[in-house]
């Protein structure tokens, strides 16, 4: 971290004009190159596609933010947190929410240290001075202190984005589920995002001198703001291909054979395809999958899909689709 007069010129952060693509070079700790940087997730479990990994690496290579977006449960929360187990780092969760403010997601003033500070300066000016008169200079002089003294770091909270900004150690920042911010709070984001930085007018200005990775995730509840967009690269994550889905079947569900896998992502598959109020995520496709496993099926039939289908959906009006196309069509074996 490194702290510059809040109206004096802004310290340059190394590494932060973004370079040409052919001038990338390889980038270390895990970074290589796109295939390694696949590699490293499926390591730390996470099964990225090409535009995924393609992503990830640009972030460390360009030290840009990504703006993950897409359906809930398709893997955007997770993506961050396998970048932090893959590259080691610590990982800073900013958990985004409706009336989300400063004081939450940047800093605080600590006021009841603030409070206690100035309490133990009045009893020292009431010892030292003893009532004798010491005149008004005095007393400003002594208040100038304080003054200095309780907007100095000591009494200033941290909060996920200066945390993240003034960490010495490498950390990933995961700020989740921004499309819950009003669109005002999202200018909070800003200057982090684009510098790296965060202005406290007590204080001065806040700079990175180790830039974090940073992962925006956005259900796409709301379009969020160009500002914030223009500041970060994009990735729009669906729902993984039938192959893909496989694969993270099999690597997070112990037990399962690969043909079961397989059913399981052929059924969701073919269920997504129907027109449903909530089409089922991945966390829903490793759900149902599990419960498979517990309940030792081994191959899914219509009736046992039918039954087991409430973990998939969790509507009526989705599963009575379902149940009717299931039936109508059956299930590959
Ligand atoms: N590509 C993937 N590789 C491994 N697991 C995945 C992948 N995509 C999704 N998952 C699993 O799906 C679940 C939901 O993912 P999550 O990141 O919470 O979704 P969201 O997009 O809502 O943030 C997680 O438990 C995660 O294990
Ligand atoms: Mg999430």
């Amino acid at each position: 971290m490194s702290l510059t007069d809040g109206h004096g010129p802004k310290k340059r952060i190394p590494g932060l004009s973004p370079p040409t693509v052919d001038t990338l070079g390889p980038v270390s700790d895990g970074f290589g190159d796109i295939g390694a940087v696949s590699a490293g997730l499926a390591a730390a479990g996470y099964l990225a596609d090409q535009a995924i990994a393609t992503s990830v690496y640009l972030a460390r290579a360009l030290d840009k933010p990504v703006l993950v977006e897409g359906p809930a449960g398709t893997g955007k929360t997770e993506l961050a947190k396998s970048v932090a187990a893959m590259t080691g780092a610590r990982l800073i969760r900013l958990q985004c929410y409706e009336g989300l403010d400063e004081s939450r997601a940047l800093y605080e003033w600590d006021y009841r240290k603030q409070l206690l500070r100035i309490q133990a300066g009045q009893v020292g000016q009431a010892g030292a001075g003893g009532g004798a008169g010491g005149g008004q200079d005095a007393a400003d002089q002594g208040w100038d202190a304080v003054e200095d003294d309780l907007f100095s770091e000591r009494f200033l909270l941290p909060r996920p984005l200066l945390e993240a900004i003034r960490a010495p150690d490498p950390v990933v920042l995961l700020v989740d589920e921004v499309d819950r911010l009003e669109v005002e709070t999202e200018a909070l984001l800003l200057e982090v995002l684009s510098d790296y930085q965060i202005s406290i007018p007590e204080l001065g200005t806040i700079t990175a001198t180790r830039i974090p990775l940073v992962f925006l995730t956005s259900n796409n509840t709301r379009e969020l703001s160009e500002a914030l967009k223009r500041r970060c690269l994009y990735l729009p994550l669906d729902y993984p291909d039938i192959e893909r889905e496989r694969a993270i079947v099999v690597a997070k569900v112990p037990g399962i054979t690969e043909r079961l896998a397989d059913q399981v992502a052929r059924v969701v598959r073919s269920l997504r395809a129907l027109d449903l109020r909530k089409p089922p995520s991945v966390s829903e496709t490793l759900d149902w999958a599990r419960t498979l496993v517990l309940l030792s099926i081994d191959q899914v039939d219509v009736e046992r899909a039918c039954t087991t289908l409430p973990l998939l959906l969790k509507h009526r009006g989705d599963l009575a689709k379902a149940t009717k196309s299931l039936s109508a069509s059956g299930v590959d074996r």
